[in-house]
C-alpha cells in the first residue's frame, strides 16, 4: 500500500510559508502493511482528517515521537480484511475509527498502555490502516464520508470533555475559549444541541460569525483590550468553561466562572497559566476538571449523541489525500475554523 509517512520532523526554524517545507520529511511512498494482527480488521480508507496533533508531532513538538510514523487518528472506510469468523459481519460495511486504543476498564481514566491512532502504531494518512474490531462503529446514515472522518479525535475528546467530566446542563451558561480549534467547534456544536448557552472567544471576527451561525449566543475578540469586563457585562458568568488553550488567559476564568462552577481543561495550546489565584478558587468552590479523549463508553455515547440529534460536523475545507502538506501547513497557519478533511 501508500501512505504518507514522516521520518523526522522540521526543523525548528521552519516557517508555514507553503506545502513544500514539508518535503524532506514527509513523503508518500509504499510501504509493506505486516500480517493483519489476530483481533484486527483491515479498512480501505475514504476520508481522514487531520488534528493538531498530527502537526504537533510534524513539529517534534510531541511526546515519544518514533519514525518512521504514519499519522492520522481519524478516518472512515471501508472493511475489506478480517481474520477472524466472530469479525466476518464487518466486513464490506462503512465503518468509522474509534482513534483511543487500549483505553482500559476503569472509566475515569486510561490505561498505562493507551495510544492514540496514529504514532506509534500506523495511522490514517494512507490507503489502509489495520484497527482492532472493537475500535469500529457503523457511521451515522445521516453523514458522508466526509463528515464522518471530522467526527472521532475532535468530537470524543469535546464529548468528554463537556457531558463526561463537565457535566452540562440543559439551560447552563458556557465559555468556549478559542473556538477556531477543532475540538472547540465540536464543544460548541454538542452544547448548542444539549440545549445550553454558549458564548466563544476567538482572534477573528470571521470565526465569531461562524460561530454563531453554529448556534453560539454571542462571542468577544480575545484581542481586544479589557474583553473579560465586556465579556461579563454581555454575558454574567458560566457554569462551565471547557478550554484547550490554557496560557496567559487561563487566570481571567476565575473571574468569568460563576460560584461552583466548573473548569474542564482538554488543552494547553498556549502552554502553562503564569498564575493562579487560590484564593479567588476557593473561595467560589470551583472545580478544575482534567480530561483527555474518552472511552469506549464515550465514543458510543458520542454517536448515539449525533445521531439523535442529527448533529453534522462542521468541516471548512476538503482537499485530497496527496495534499496532505498543504492541509499541515492550512493548520499551522490557524487561518481555519472547523475541521479540514482529505478525500483518499
Ligand atoms: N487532551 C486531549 O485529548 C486532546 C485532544 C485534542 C486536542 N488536544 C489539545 O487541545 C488543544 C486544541 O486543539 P485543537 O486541535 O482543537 O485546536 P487548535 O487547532 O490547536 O486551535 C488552537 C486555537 O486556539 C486559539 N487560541 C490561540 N491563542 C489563544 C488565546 N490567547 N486565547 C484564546 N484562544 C487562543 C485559536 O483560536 P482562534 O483562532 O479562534 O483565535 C486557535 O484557533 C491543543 O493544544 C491540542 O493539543 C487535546
Amino acid at each position: 500500500m501508500y501512505a504518507w509517512r514522516l521520518h523526522a520532523s522540521l526543523p525548528k526554524t521552519a516557517q508555514p510559508t507553503g506545502d513544500k517545507v514539508w518535503a524532506d520529511v514527509l513523503k508518500w511512498e509504499k510501504v509493506d502493511p505486516p500480517p493483519l494482527p489476530s483481533g484486527y480488521v483491515r479498512v480501505k480508507l475514504r476520508s481522514s482528517a487531520l488534528n493538531r496533533r498530527d502537526l504537533w508531532i510534524g513539529l517534534g513538538l510531541y511526546p515519544g515521537i518514533r519514525y518512521p510514523a504514519i499519522l492520522g487518528s481519524d478516518g472512515c472506510g471501508e472493511v475489506v480484511e478480517v481474520n477472524h469468523e466472530s469479525a466476518s459481519k464487518w466486513k464490506g460495511q462503512r465503518v468509522l475509527l474509534n482513534p483511543s486504543l487500549n483505553w482500559g476498564n476503569d472509566e475515569r481514566v486510561q490505561s498505562d498502555s493507551y495510544e492514540i491512532l496514529g504514532m506509534p502504531s500506523w495511522g490514517t494518512f494512507a490507503e489502509f490502516v489495520d484497527i482492532p474490531v472493537s475500535n469500529l462503529h457503523p457511521v451515522p446514515e445521516h453523514l458522508s464520508d466526509t463528515e464522518a472522518a471530522a467526527v472521532p479525535l475532535a468530537g470524543l475528546t469535546a464529548y468528554r470533555a463537556t457531558f463526561t467530566q463537565g457535566h452540562l446542563q440543559s439551560g447552563e451558561k458556557v465559555l468556549i475559549p478559542g473556538i477556531g480549534g477543532g475540538v472547540a467547534v465540536w464543544v460548541l456544536q454538542l452544547a448548542v444541541a444539549a440545549g445550553a448557552e454558549v458564548w466563544v472567544t476567538s482572534s477573528s471576527p470571521h470565526k465569531l460569525e461562524k460561530a454563531q451561525q453554529l448556534g453560539a449566543a454571542g462571542g468577544i475578540l480575545y484581542t481586544q483590550a479589557d474583553w473579560t469586563t465586556e465579556l461579563s457585562r454581555r454575558a454574567g458568568s458560566f457554569h462551565l468553561i471547557v478550554d484547550g488553550v490554557g496560557g496567559e488567559f487561563f487566570p481571567l476564568y476565575q473571574q468569568l466562572i460563576a460560584p461552583g462552577g466548573r473548569i474542564v481543561v482538554y488543552g494547553a495550546t498556549r502552554g502553562n497559566p503564569p498564575t493562579l489565584d487560590l484564593r479567588r478558587l476557593f473561595w467560589k468552590q470551583v472545580y478544575i476538571i482534567g480530561s483527555t479523549m474518552g472511552s469506549p463508553s464515550d465514543f458510543h455515547a458520542l454517536l448515539r449523541f449525533i445521531q439523535e440529534k442529527k448533529i453534522k460536523p462542521f468541516v471548512e475545507t476538503t482537499l485530497p489525500l496527496s495534499a496532505l502538506p498543504e492541509a499541515l501547513t492550512q493548520l499551522w497557519r490557524g487561518t481555519q475554523i472547523g475541521k479540514i478533511v482529505l478525500n483518499h
